[in-house]
């Protein structure tokens, strides 16, 4: 899914918390799986947004998500090909927040696929927004 509520919340150890809506099959994925990866996107591949605001389409076959190739991660998590860098989680807590669970995650891998300068997408480049 494409997400921005994302933040690192300890780095002792190093946890990062992801705010995904009850409804989003993301947060079925996450719960029974007890994993999730975030991928970083590189600035000039913005059309790739749109692509993961509806359940995604997988392919297990061709190994693509949304006809995006993908290998999986040292949890089992997608991992975007393109992604310039990526971070595995483990779920360590999952807090109910309103009509989102916000799922704290260990890092368990992280790494860049691209070079470390690559510049990634920012919310102002989409010009869409998440929020009520
Ligand atoms: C720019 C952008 C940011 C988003 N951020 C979040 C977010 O932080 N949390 C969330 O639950 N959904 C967020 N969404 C909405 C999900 O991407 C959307 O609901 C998607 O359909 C969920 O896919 P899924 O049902 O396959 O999990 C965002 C969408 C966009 C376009």
């Amino acid at each position: 899914m494409a997400i921005n509520w994302v933040s690192q919340v300890s780095f002792e150890p190093k946890l990062l918390g992801v705010g995904i809506e009850h409804a989003a099959l993301t947060h079925e994925l996450v719960t029974a799986s007890g994993c999730f990866s975030l991928c970083t996107v590189a600035r000039d591949d913005r059309a790739i947004i749109r692509k993961f605001t509806k359940p995604v389409d997988v392919d297990f076959a061709a190994m693509t998500l949304n006809g995006f190739a993908f290998h999986d991660g040292a949890t089992g998590a997608p991992i975007l090909d393109q992604a310039p860098a990526y971070i595995d989680c483990e779920v360590r807590q999952s807090v109910e927040v309103g009509n989102h669970t916000f799922f704290i995650g260990e890092v368990v891998d992280c790494g860049f696929q691209m070079d470390e300068e690559t510049e990634v997408l920012r919310m102002e480049d989409t010009r869409m927004n998440y929020g009520g």
